[in-house]
């Protein structure tokens, strides 16, 4: 039991039971500096944030921003965008007069959106052939994947950018151009809650 006595493993089965979210990489300590820094954030106490997240999706959702470690990167496993690029053109000779969907979930801050986006303009299909939805349950993570500001400091894949024909330079670092942020259907949600008629079209 933790200060609040409630096990944590209540609190990990409703993350499962809401989010789908099941990893034993989540420690009890990370459990506990989350629900700490929500608390904060919330001003309230710890034991009344734990009594809330059963019936508040709100709160719930706010304590996944403070465990989600929103890993990726532009370009992340390059085999993808590579193969991607290699059978597009056979998808269209076999799909003619179709647009080619993909869905980017989870997108975090949006960096696999745009390098799909980027690795399709390259193979030199337009904007009208194909479109992306990009989901995640976070709100802070959408918003900054919507506006598409990065910094060049993050790692060498943000610093090449910079040189990309996708890019304008911005004094954060760069931005991607408003033509592909404009294209991609950014949306807050949570993947096991989506409706039937969401996952059907994707
Ligand atoms: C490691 S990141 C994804 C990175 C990206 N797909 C990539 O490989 O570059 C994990 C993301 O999953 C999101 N997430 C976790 N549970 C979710 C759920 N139930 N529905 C939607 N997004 C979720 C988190 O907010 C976080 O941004």
């Amino acid at each position: 039991m933790n200060s609040t006595n409630m096990p944590f493993s209540l609190i990990r089965q409703q993350l499962f039971e809401h989010y789908g979210w099941e990893f034993d990489s989540l420690t009890d300590r990370m459990l506990d500096t989350a629900l700490g820094l929500l608390a904060i954030e919330l001003q309230l106490t710890k034991t009344d944030v734990i009594k809330q997240l059963p019936n508040n999706s709100q709160i719930r959702e706010k304590l996944l921003d403070h465990l989600v470690i929103p890993e990726t990167s532009f370009f992340r496993y390059p085999e993808s965008f590579a193969f991607l690029k290699s059978i597009v053109h056979k998808w269209f000779l076999k799909n003619k007069g179709k647009k080619i969907r993909i869905a980017s979930i989870p997108c975090a801050t949006g960096e696999e959106p745009y390098s799909i986006a980027m690795s399709l303009l390259d193979a030199g299909i337009n904007f009208e052939q194909f479109e992306i939805d990009a989901l995640d349950i976070s709100l802070p993570l959408i918003q900054k994947a919507q506006l598409g500001i990065y910094s060049t400091n993050k790692s060498i894949q943000y610093t090449q950018l910079l040189n990309s024909k996708y890019v304008d330079k911005h004094p954060a670092g760069l931005q991607i151009k408003t033509n592909i942020r404009k294209h991609i259907n950014f949306i807050h949600g949570n993947i096991t809650q989506m409706p039937a008629t969401f996952l059907k079209k994707i």
